[in-house]
């Protein structure tokens, strides 16, 4: 089955769910060009998802993905949390910070059977995870109402597992991605092969559909990844700089600049590695850290820095995720960035 008939769009396109950078509109204003407009649930409230998956429903009667993580939220680790502030400590002198008035406490949730009930109002045709797959009974629901379900693969073996997991289609995740990596059966950095020695050796593996993200930045990135066949692509960073996206301003302004051709995977900002623009806290603490609290904890502690930075139009301590491909990141309605980069699809 043709990826467009399984998703129920008129292109095999997704836009990478991006969670902290877009809402609603990012997603209507894909699924309004074609594609697959999707809305990231992982910093979400359950009020806050509702009044985005209202938007979308608001705006357009499309097909749209909803994703969410899937970890198992770790007990927190007062020994690994003080190592790990003793490692901001000279961060906090800095900037004037109280470390002793920073709350500890999640920074990104996965998917649990509120959410699903709020998914229920909605029934969203397309439903995909990061980090492996919720429990059985968790995805139940969803397949009542007959959600597609994806998921990220990082390796053969992931992909394999998806499948056998029951999923309707694999998203083959290349190194070059940003944002988190999608890695969920082992924590070895070196099983990550980048997106064109991936797909097609997760495309000979599985049966399902296989959706290609990493790197694809334009029209030919687009082809190159159908010849070594994907049945589509999924495409996070060059719709980063679209007005439609909330991405902030220090990001914004290290995507247009050189500093975005040198992304490395760090755990800093969340404990879980993630690719985004090397930057102080990066080339400091990281790129990964033995002292970052386990994902997401190490999110709180370094809250407050960015905060300040941010305020004084630094980004030293913001998560600038990109992947290694920043060159399709044009300032022009996302409806532009999915027809010109749609161009390179067969149909
Ligand atoms: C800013 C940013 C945030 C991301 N957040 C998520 C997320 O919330 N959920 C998810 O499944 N993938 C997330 N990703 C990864 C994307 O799904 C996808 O793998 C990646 O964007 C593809 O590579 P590209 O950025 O080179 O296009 C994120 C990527 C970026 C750039």
């Amino acid at each position: 089955m043709r990826l467009q008939q399984l998703l129920g769009t008129e292109l095999p396109l997704i836009q990478a769910p991006m969670a902290g950078v877009q809402g609603a509109a990012l997603a209507i204003a894909v699924c309004k060009a074609g594609g697959l407009g999707s809305l990231p649930c992982a910093m979400l409230s359950v009020e806050a998802m509702r009044k985005e998956l209202s938007a979308i429903r608001a705006a357009t009667d499309r097909p749209y993905n909803v994703n969410f993580f899937t970890h198992t939220p770790p007990a927190p680790d007062a020994k690994r949390e003080t190592a790990w502030r003793a490692a901001l400590a000279p961060y906090y002198r800095e900037y004037g910070i109280d470390p002793h008035k920073i709350p500890a406490g999640p920074g990104r949730a996965p998917f649990t059977a509120e959410a699903a009930e709020v998914l229920a109002e909605f029934k969203p045709a397309v439903v995909s995870f990061h980090f492996g797959l919720p429990s059985a009974p968790l995805l139940e629901p969803l397949r009542a109402w007959g959600a597609k379900i994806l998921s990220s693969a990082t390796t053969v073996e992931e992909a394999i597992w998806l499948e056998a997991h029951g999923v309707d289609a694999v998203i083959a995740q290349g190194a070059e991605a940003g944002g988190h990596r999608g890695i969920f059966l082992s924590d070895d950095l070196s099983t990550q092969p980048g997106t064109f020695a991936l797909l097609p050796q997760v495309a000979r593996a599985v049966k399902v559909p296989v959706i290609a993200a990493g790197g694809i930045a334009d029209a030919k990135g687009a082809a190159a990844a159908m010849a070594l066949g994907a049945a589509g692509i999924q495409v996070g960073t060059a719709y980063l700089l679209c007005a439609e996206a909330t991405t902030s301003a220090v990001h914004r302004a290290a995507l247009k600049s050189q500093a975005a051709r040198h992304t490395a995977l760090t755990n800093v900002f969340t404990g879980r590695p993630a690719r985004g623009i090397v930057n102080r806290v990066i080339r400091e603490l990281g790129p990964l850290c033995p002292a970052a609290p386990e994902f997401p904890l190490a999110t709180s502690a370094i809250a407050p820095l960015r905060a300040k930075a941010e305020a004084e139009g630094s980004g030293d301590f913001s998560p600038l995720w990109s992947g290694q491909n920043a060159t399709g990141c044009r300032e022009v309605p996302a409806a532009e960035i999915t027809r010109a980069i749609a161009q390179g699809l067969s149909r």
